[in-house]
């Protein structure tokens, strides 16, 4: 089994696999999807506007390797029957899952806990915490049945150290690291499954753009750099992983 320090993937890291990524039409959840696609596997793009995944989708196709799909769905409206459905049409189509990264995310930008409301915190929990483990949950049976399937949830380091001004948000992603080690926990005895989290650091996305507009992108990562860690999560090198938060780069 390799170590995640200086990781580099085999070509073939995810042949035949299924991979469902949440939040695929840009920034890290956009890189993650093409790297996937060009380890082998199927991935299917999740987001809420069709025209961002088709773009990618676009890209996937210009790779060569196995052919993407694509499955919108707005989570701050989403109910448990939306996610039964979406599992549905993964067994169908696919007939299997193998891994998911839940990457993702929504906050309405920076401020003080009194300046943010109940309608604001709602919307928050839903996309950033709530659909995560709703979409795990629909899925299990297909997570199950595949040979060795990894879970990716995405937290933040504000998530890991809440800081002022993240209000909602920062909730939300240290609810993920909780969620991470609740179901670790109960899948302990289940050698096929696990969960870990990723925690990036501060990367160059739109997301970014918008929290801190006035950095310079060039001075911060690029989210390719930081793909052997996607890949490593979600591939077999990173097996015996399980309740992990992994930090992409250093935790300040
Ligand atoms: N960038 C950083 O510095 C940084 C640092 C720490 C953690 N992270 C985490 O890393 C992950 C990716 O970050 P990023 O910066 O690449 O984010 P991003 O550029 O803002 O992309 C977020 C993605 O989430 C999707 N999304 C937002 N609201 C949604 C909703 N209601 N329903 C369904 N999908 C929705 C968006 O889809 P549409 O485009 O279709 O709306 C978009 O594809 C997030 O979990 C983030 O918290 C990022």
């Amino acid at each position: 089994m390799k170590k995640l320090e200086n990781y580099v993937a085999p070509n073939d890291l995810l042949k035949d696999r299924v991979v469902f990524v949440t939040g695929a039409g840009q920034g890290l959840g956009r890189i993650a999807a093409l790297a996937y696609a060009n380890h082998g596997a199927t991935v299917i793009l999740h987001g809420r506007r069709v025209e961002k995944l088709e773009r990618v989708y676009d890209e996937i196709e210009a790779i060569g390797k196995a052919q993407a799909l694509i499955y919108p769905l707005n989570f701050e409206n989403a109910q448990d029957k939306d996610f039964v459905i979406l599992a549905q049409a993964i067994e169908q189509q696919l007939g299997r899952l193998d891994g998911i990264l839940h990457n993702a995310a929504f906050l309405h930008g920076l401020s003080p806990l009194e300046n943010q409301t109940m309608e604001q915190w709602q919307a928050i929990l839903k996309i950033n915490l709530i659909a995560p483990f709703a979409l795990t949950r629909a899925c299990i049976s297909l997570l199950k049945a595949a040979p060795d399937a990894s879970v990716i949830m995405t937290s933040s380091s504000h998530g890991h150290n809440p800081s002022a001004y993240w209000g909602g948000f920062t909730i939300a992603k240290a609810g993920i690291e909780a969620l991470v080690k609740v179901q670790a926990d109960e899948w302990e005895a289940i050698p096929n499954l696990r969960i870990n989290a990723i925690v990036p650091g501060i990367v160059n996305s739109p997301q970014r753009a918008r929290t801190h507009p006035g950095e310079v992108k060039e001075s911060i990562l690029q989210p390719e750099s930081l793909i052997a860690n996607y890949l490593y999560l979600m591939g077999p090198d990173s097996k015996d992983m399980n309740g992990e938060i992994v930090f992409c780069q250093s935790k300040k």
